[in-house]
């Protein structure tokens, strides 16, 4: 099968894109404003065929389904910046009220939508903090699904939990996901794992190889610390290293490079116990020089845990890196250490300042989820299109294959009088005579009945049927070719007929004939399609 196709909206310097890419999707555009977002994107995404600087809100679908040749894309996919909506704001009151209007970022989902409704791909996927849905008393997390349900999707929120996908962080995402109504079948994302992935693994099994830095300290590129890495390996495995960061592909380390503190930061940063937080530190009567207000107590500083899921790897790390201390070393993560808890592989590199690096890095969808998130569109779409590829049919149930229709069956056979057939309700009754027609194409109910005397007991091979109830073959009438047992589920069948519990379409049920061949040729399928779309034409 071809590879599903996508675009990348509000695309950062690439984790959606790479993560879908890695679960086998292919992207054909991604559109970001940002210079240094698209300047890492392309630097590592290189095969992209369309990767633009533009802004969003003014470039045009229809130019872009120029640029990239065609208006049918599988999937779009995108992060609409979500600070107008992040919890952080919450503790100034800026997340609801008046503020909230003025924060035009809050409208871009609506750009991703009028992307969604020009594209029409089968299925969307837009990533956003959780903060989205108590923002404004849970107003936008309502229009955000209203508005992708005008454009002709069913929707659905799914909160995503990081550390459940293998991820050493402590990250929850909101997700939405669309799928186009005229498709068959709910998805109910189950996403799991990826293959590669780690069960629960710790921030030091993502960084702890990495050589030791003192603050403001390192290189843009460097050599690994080999010897350290051997060590590592051996306490700690490969898997993370090796199937997760790609540090094969990687000849040079890049972008470990700590930023420089103030002397009192660092004399600060020396007080805290691994794992801990300033406010916890000062409820053991730590005294930090920082001239803290003891009333409101804010946890300025926070050194994160060798064997815990770091904290949320957040854009705002280019500020400080005050809430990311490293856990043995007295200075704030590097961009690589940060990287590597997103999941990013260390071949990933971020030719651009400091401060950026952390800035993408933050904004960025963890890769390893995103190619999570990609294996369940993936199946899911595969498994719809094999769904279309089927005919519909106007009478209803019929049997999914030949084991069901004959175990339908037997509930009628199994009746054994004409009584006890009389008693069946009329779903099971009718479910039952459907498998009839679902097995035996050739049968006609018209000379059920009127099946004359002689009878048979060669058997025709009909493989499923043999397996489970010989009965259901042979003996059969060799006039009419109605197998014995069914002689009294046909009388039935005309007494409910001519008692109008079942219509012509019922009772004669030429649907199910064509199903139970299409069932067993599938080629037939589109002939029959074709047949159908001429017919109703
Ligand atoms: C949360 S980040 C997306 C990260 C991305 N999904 C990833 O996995 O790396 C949001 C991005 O939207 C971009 N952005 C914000 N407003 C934009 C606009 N009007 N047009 C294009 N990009 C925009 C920002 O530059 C930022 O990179």
């Amino acid at each position: 099968m071809k590879s599903l196709t996508f675009i990348d909206l509000f695309c950062g310097c690439g984790g959606f894109t790479l993560g879908l890419e890695h679960a086998g999707l292919k992207c054909l555009a991604a559109i970001d404003f940002n210079e240094e977002a698209i300047a890492v994107f392309k630097k590592n995404l290189s095969h992209v065929p369309q990767v633009l600087k533009s802004d969003v809100t003014k470039f045009t679908p229809s130019e872009l389904a120029k640029l990239i040749g065609t208006d049918r894309i599988d999937v779009v996919v995108g992060g609409p910046p979500c600070q107008g909506f992040s919890t952080v704001r919450q503790a100034d009151g800026a997340n609801h009220g008046k503020r909230l209007v003025e924060d035009a970022r809050r409208f871009l989902y609506q750009d991703f939508i009028r992307y969604v409704a020009f594209f029409k791909p089968r299925v969307f996927v837009m990533e956003n903090v959780l903060g989205i849905r108590s923002a404004s008393g849970g107003e936008y997390f309502t229009r955000v699904q209203k508005e992708a349900r005008a454009a002709g999707y069913r929707v659905h929120a799914q909160v995503e939990d990081c550390v459940e996908l293998g991820l050493p962080q402590k990250r929850r995402r909101q997700l939405f996901i669309g799928t186009r109504l005229d498709l068959p079948d709910y998805f109910h994302p189950e996403i799991k794992p990826a293959p590669r992935a780690c069960v629960h693994p710790t921030l030091w099994e993502a960084i702890g190889d990495l050589p030791a830095l003192k603050a403001g300290e390192g290189e843009e590129t460097c050599d690994y610390d080999t010897v350290r890495r051997k060590a590592h390996v051996e306490k700690y495995g490969r898997r993370y290293l090796y199937s997760v960061l790609q540090i094969s592909r990687a000849g040079k380390l890049t972008a470990h490079r700590a930023r420089p503190h103030s002397d009192r930061d660092l004399r600060d940063f020396a007080l805290l116990k691994e794992g801990e937080n300033s406010k916890e530190a000062m409820d053991r009567g730590v005294e930090f020089e920082f001239p803290y207000d003891k009333k409101t107590f804010k946890d300025r500083y926070t050194r994160q845990h060798r064997s815990e899921a770091c904290s949320t790897i957040v854009a705002h790390l280019s500020k400080d890196g005050l809430m990311f201390i490293h856990p043995t070393q007295n200075r704030s993560l590097t961009p690589r250490e940060a990287a590597r808890i997103q999941s990013f592989p260390d071949w990933f590199e971020f030719p651009i300042a400091r401060t950026h690096q952390f800035r993408v890095i933050g904004n960025a969808v963890p890769p390893l989820i995103s190619e999570a998130i990609g294996i369940a569109v993936k199946n899911h779409i595969e498994k719809t299109m094999k769904k279309s590829k089927q005919v519909k049919f106007f009478i209803q149930p019929l049997p999914s294959g030949e084991k069901q229709a004959v175990q339908w069956l037997m509930e009628l056979v199994q009746a054994a009088d004409s009584k006890a057939l009389r008693k069946l309700p009329s779903d099971t009754f009718k479910r039952g005579w459907f498998s009839v027609g679902f097995l035996y194409p050739g049968l006609h109910p018209d000379s059920a009945i009127d099946h004359g005397t002689e009878m048979s007991n060669e058997v025709v091979n009909h493989s499923e049927i043999r397996k489970i109830e010989p009965r259901l073959l042979a003996p059969y009438y060799v006039e009419s070719g109605w197998p014995v047992v069914l002689a009294p589920v046909a009388r039935e069948a005309w007494r409910r007929y001519e008692a109008s519990e079942l219509n012509d379409d019922e009772f004669y049920c030429s649907e199910a004939v064509v199903a139970g061949m299409c069932d067993r040729n599938p080629t037939l399928v589109d002939e029959v399609k074709r047949e159908r779309e001429k017919a109703f034409a």
